[in-house]
């Protein structure tokens, strides 16, 4: 079964970081580069993801999750709690899908809720990194996501091995201002564009 409902979770219960416990490990013990060496112990991914739940419930990060059969399959998150000369940005990070789950879509529809959710929390602009030239940089270049640059030795593979990491944007507001370009003459136009913000908040500690 391929999921095809993301759902945005506000409270993580026991279930879900069990199951978002399960997606992380699968993904470090296949060899992706996500912040964690193999092998990863369960109490650090617990921690992690204990840590989310945290800034989940502060609003400094938005979760989501797809799910099938066998529970949660897939998950990306928004980092909102972003300096305060940055209003209208976030960092997209942990895009995960289970092994069991891949190559049928659920990472591009993943991405299109972020986006989606993003554009939703007032942001205009969203950057990433992903190991260069790898299954995940590949599939944000399919999705229109802007190639910046590459940092080499950026990081470690789980096993230990060097890896870059290439830099990507997406601008959200592209529609947005061309329909301002196309339909505004006054200044006071342009301040009702800004009006929808809402400004994340901001972590204190
Ligand atoms: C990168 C990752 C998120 C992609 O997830 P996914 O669900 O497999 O993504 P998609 O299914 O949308 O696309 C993956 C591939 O399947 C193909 N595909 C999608 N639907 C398909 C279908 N119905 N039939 C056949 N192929 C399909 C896509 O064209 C794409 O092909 P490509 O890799 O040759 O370009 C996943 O591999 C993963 O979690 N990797 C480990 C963690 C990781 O590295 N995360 C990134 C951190 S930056």
């Amino acid at each position: 079964m391929v999921p095809q409902q993301i759902e945005r979770l506000q409270k993580l219960t026991n279930e879900h970081l069990h199951g978002l416990c399960d997606v992380l490990v699968d993904c470090v013990e296949g060899g992706a580069s996500v912040g964690f060496m193999s092998p990863i112990a369960r109490e650090r991914a617990d921690e992690f993801w204990n840590r989310v739940a945290q800034a989940v419930a502060t609003g400094q990060r938005a979760l989501l999750v797809a799910r099938d059969e066998l529970g949660i399959c897939g998950t990306v998150q928004l980092i909102l709690d972003l300096p305060e000369n940055q209003p209208h940005r976030a960092d997209l990070a942990k895009m995960l899908v289970h092994s069991r789950a891949r190559r049928r879509g659920l990472g591009a529809t993943l991405m299109r809720a972020a986006e989606s959710l993003a554009r939703d929390c007032g942001k205009t602009l969203l950057v990433l990194d992903a190991v260069t030239n790898g299954d995940a940089a590949r599939l944000y270049e399919r999705l229109g996501w802007v190639r910046v640059g590459e940092v080499p030795n950026f990081a470690l593979m789980p096993d230990g091995a060097p890896c870059s990491t290439t830099y990507y944007y997406r601008s959200l507001s592209v529609d947005s201002v061309d329909r301002h370009i196309h339909e505004t003459t006054t200044g006071s136009q342009a301040q009702s564009l800004c009006e929808g913000f809402d400004p994340p908040h901001k972590l204190t500690g």
